[in-house]
């Protein structure tokens, strides 16, 4: 691996081998997303406890501060809507010139494996780790599911990291599953980071999941609305925090979760 490559995945992926990726792209196919709808402020507070945003180049140039930022990981697959057709039927939207002006620590995109886009979001993801390559770009594949998000058993998701992992992805964004998601991150090749998806019923159903994938062998997480939608989104995000960077239990995070919502 050269320098540029290394140093990008340093920048999102800290000394501890572990990430806590804050994604907030789900506008480009959601539109204005509960919690979401002002960006700005959304990230402001939660800022300090992330390693990097995930994040579109419109949000990314109207709401994020370039002087004052966490590294980007660029979303750069979309052109679908949630009141389209398919939401797997996705291009890349953006060229290298201008991941390379924004300054990008890494590009994310989403694979839909088993859907009618399939051949079209795999080649979309070769085509930009091609173009990515040639600068040390690295890139993600996020492992999408479209509006199916119940249908991911551990079979379906270790074939979608993989097929991820062997077309290039540098790292992979999949979803946690209750059962065998060790065999998930064991037949990936590349780290393994997992979303969130929809806000859980409780806090401690969170971090149960997040401590349980953690010990499974991913290195962290990108999760967005289980911290945004929170009504306590700072207290989410310090007690994921520990879970991802110092080994805390569930339990642990849980009782930081409390100590903190109730100091606000
Ligand atoms: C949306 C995404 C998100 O980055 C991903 O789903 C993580 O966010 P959340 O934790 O809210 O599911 O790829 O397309």
């Amino acid at each position: 691996m050269d320098w540029g490559m290394k140093n990008r995945l340093s920048q999102l992926i800290q000394a501890d081998g572990h990430c806590f990726f804050l994604p907030i792209d789900h506008g480009y196919f959601q539109g204005p997303t509960k919690c979401l709808e002002k960006p700005k402020e959304t990230i402001k507070p939660l800022l300090p406890y992330c390693d990097a945003l995930f994040v579109t180049r419109g949000v990314l140039r109207s709401s994020v501060d370039p002087t004052n930022s966490k590294p980007i990981i660029l979303r750069v697959s979309g052109g679908t809507s949630m009141v389209g057709k398919d939401l797997a039927n996705e291009g890349i939207t953006t060229s290298i010139q201008e991941i390379l002006r924004l300054n990008a620590s890494a590009v994310g995109i989403s694979i839909f494996v088993g859907s009618d886009y399939e051949h079209q979001s795999l080649l979309n993801l070769a085509k930009l780790v091609n173009e990515c390559e040639d600068y040390s770009i690295p890139v993600m594949a996020v492992t999408a599911v479209g509006k199916e998000v119940g249908q991911k058993d551990a079979r379906y998701l270790a074939l979608s990291c993989r097929i991820a992992a062997e077309l290039g992805a540098r790292v992979v964004k999949t979803y946690w599953c209750a059962e065998d998601f060790d065999k998930v991150v064991g037949g990936c090749p590349v780290p393994v980071v997992m979303a969130g998806g929809p806000k859980c019923e409780t806090e401690l159903e969170v971090f149960e999941f997040v401590y349980d994938g953690m010990q499974k062998g991913a290195i962290g997480i990108n999760l967005g609305r289980n911290v945004w939608q929170n009504p306590h989104p700072v207290a989410m995000a310090k007690a994921l925090r520990v879970i991802i960077h110092e080994n805390a239990t569930a339990k642990g995070a849980y009782e930081l979760f409390n100590d903190v919502k109730n100091k606000q």
